[in-house]
């Protein structure tokens, strides 16, 4: 298989810049040997310190969320230009936060899906069910809704830059994971989802991260499924020592 695994750290709204610091410091020489692709998504006001540290590591620099508009008067928003000049490379869009917490519909996270594109950036695509939907058997059509209306107006040639990160909203911060089965079905969903939208390649290509309370404890077992192919974590990336283990799994 040719996908390479990507853990990403969602750092949410925690730190300040010492201890961002401290995070990334210890992070990069932990990680200077590590395998596989890396990436830490702190809060706006972190990202000059953080960048600064990971420009010669194999750490890239994410941001959370961004405008949909390039810029303007957006009062207390955060534009595609501005995250660009401080060296950010990747875009979290869609996390379930922002859609639930703060309302984000798929019509807007697609605007800033093909904005960040547009831009170069990488985007990593959250999509995921409630507990309710899921109960009513419904993960998977929420899933492909999300996917499809948050890829609208993508091209075959942007797919590369889109990594899509499958969170059931029940498992984020709740201690509660997804079997790595369970897991692993709504992945090969999104992957024929993804098929049927660019051709069989770009299935095969595409990064499919699994988030929701990922551990030490359970990453090697969810990331040996097939379509598995690394993890969006938040809590656990909030120390080095529960980050680093997860980032080498074996
Ligand atoms: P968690 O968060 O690892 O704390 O469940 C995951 C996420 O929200 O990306």
């Amino acid at each position: 298989m040719s996908r390479p695994y990507y853990i990403a750290g969602n750092w949410k709204m925690h730190k300040t810049r010492a201890e961002a610091a401290e995070l990334v410091k210890e992070l990069s020489a932990r990680l200077k040997d590590g395998k596989h692709r890396y990436l830490v998504a702190p809060g706006f006001t972190l990202l000059e310190t953080v960048a600064a540290l990971v420009r010669d590591s194999n750490i890239r620099l994410g941001a959370q969320n961004m405008a949909a508009e390039e810029q303007g008067a957006h009062t207390g928003e955060v534009s595609v230009l501005q995250l660009k000049d401080i060296g950010v490379r990747t875009v979290i869009l869609g996390h379930s936060e922002r859609r639930h917490v703060y309302r984000e519909d798929d019509a807007l996270i697609n605007r800033k899906v093909r904005l960040a594109l547009r831009h170069g950036l990488e985007v990593i695509l959250c999509v995921g069910e409630l507990l309710e939907e899921r109960e009513a058997g419904r993960a998977e059509a929420v899933c492909e809704t999300q996917t499809v209306r948050g890829l609208e107006g993508v091209s075959a040639a942007e797919l590369p830059n889109i990594v899509i990160a499958y969170e059931p909203v029940w498992a984020i911060g709740t201690g509660k994971t997804a079997t790595p089965e369970d897991a692993d079905a709504i992945h090969a969903w999104i992957r024929k989802v993804i098929g049927r939208l660019y051709g069989a390649a770009a299935a095969e290509n595409i990064i499919i991260q699994y988030g929701g309370s990922v551990k030490a404890e359970n990453a090697a077992q969810l990331m040996a499924k097939e379509n598995i192919d690394g993890a969006l974590v938040g809590g656990a990336a909030l120390k080095a020592d529960t980050f680093v283990p997860i980032a080498m799994f074996a």
